[in-house]
């Protein structure tokens, strides 16, 4: 049995599988230009976040249907509760489909087909988190959220993500004070390409209440203090970090020294499909790599439902950090 987690950092878009893919281009009669899933795992050696990024979005071509996010959505609920994910916060990313001419109803009403059957179907309880593109204008996510308010009752929050340096989090200020006027809660990328003072801003002018990723704090030890004092969260994604090449490898990633210095650390898998796991695979190579024990491992379980948003069902979130302190790690 695996540690029971949240996953908080998760992009449901990049959960599609090669198989997956092929499977919904044939369904759509979408022709994608590889030839077959071998041909296309060769495409996913990254240089940065960029080339990665331009692989993301051309493979949502083949997203079109409420059955096609359904069927997404269902597939990675299938394989994190595989891997012990308990509570998953879902971003999604709706300028991406809208400027495919998929409205966000088909995206929201198809994803929720499937999340809100997860905890009878994958025993997962889920969230769901919209993004906006950060390379896209402040105009245009203003316009995405308006598109999404009749959708409210199924989406939890806002978060900000795609290519991050030289768009910083303050030119989503008004967006977001939308956002926090709605009741939505507030997270955004920072520090992952971007400097720290990104992840500084994020907090100070979009109000959010966890970074993702936030790696690069490590390196200005005022924000690092600040951080801890103000027990703000940081999803981190150890794979996603070394294919993107943010850390030259896993043996190299701070997790180890963030955790020392008291930053509440989370462990997420980003674009599982992508950067070889999900969110146990991350687990897993953490400890295998970064020789954590298994005591680190149950604070970074029991951080993941800490830092969850699970204020509407504080039962709920006792009932999980329980089965965190219940578990028993294998012997090897
Ligand atoms: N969109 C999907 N994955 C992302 C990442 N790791 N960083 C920024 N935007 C993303
Ligand atoms: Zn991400």
């Amino acid at each position: 049995m695996p540690l029971p987690k949240a996953e908080l950092h998760l992009h449901v878009e990049g959960t599609l599988e090669p198989d997956l893919a092929f499977e919904l281009a044939a369904r759509n009669g979408v022709a994608l230009p590889y030839a077959d899933t071998e041909d296309l795992r060769t495409a996913y050696r990254f240089e940065d976040l960029q080339s990665f990024l331009n692989l993301y979005y051309e493979l949502m071509a083949v997203l079109r249907t409420e059955r096609d996010f359904e069927d997404l959505a269902n597939a990675y609920l299938a394989r994190a509760a595989a891997q012990g994910v308990r509570h998953a916060e879902i971003f999604f990313d709706p300028q991406a489909h809208l400027a495919r001419g998929v409205a966000m109803g088909t995206v929201v009403e198809g994803l929720w087909r499937a999340l809100g059957r997860s905890e009878e179907n994958h025993g997962v309880s889920t969230q769901l988190i919209l993004c906006f593109l950060r390379d896209e204008s402040a105009e245009s996510a203003l316009a995405t959220l308006r598109a999404a308010e009749p959708y409210l009752d199924r989406i939890s929050g806002v978060g900000l993500d795609s290519a991050e340096v030289g768009h910083p989090p303050a030119k989503f200020r008004e967006v977001y004070e939308a956002a926090a006027a709605l009741g939505l809660r507030r997270v955004a990328h920072a520090g992952e390409e971007g400097p720290p003072e990104y992840i500084t801003e994020a907090l100070d002018v979009l109000g959010v209440e966890r970074i993702d990723h936030g790696l690069r704090c490590m390196e200005d030890p005022a924000l690092v203090e600040r951080l801890v004092r103000e027990r703000i969260p940081l999803t981190l994604c150890p794979l996603s970090n070394v294919r993107l090449r943010t850390v030259d490898t896993l043996a190299d990633h701070p997790l180890p020294a963030m955790l020392d210095a008291g930053l509440l650390c989370t462990v997420n898998s980003d674009d599982p499909a992508y950067f070889g796991g999900y969110a146990g695979d991350n687990f897993d190579a953490v400890r295998g790599t970064l020789g954590l024990t298994g005591e680190r491992l149950r604070e970074l379980a029991r951080n993941s439902f800490v830092a969850s948003f699970l204020e509407h069902d504080e039962e709920r979130r006792r009932r999980y950090l329980a089965e965190v302190e219940a578990y028993e790690f294998p012997k090897d």
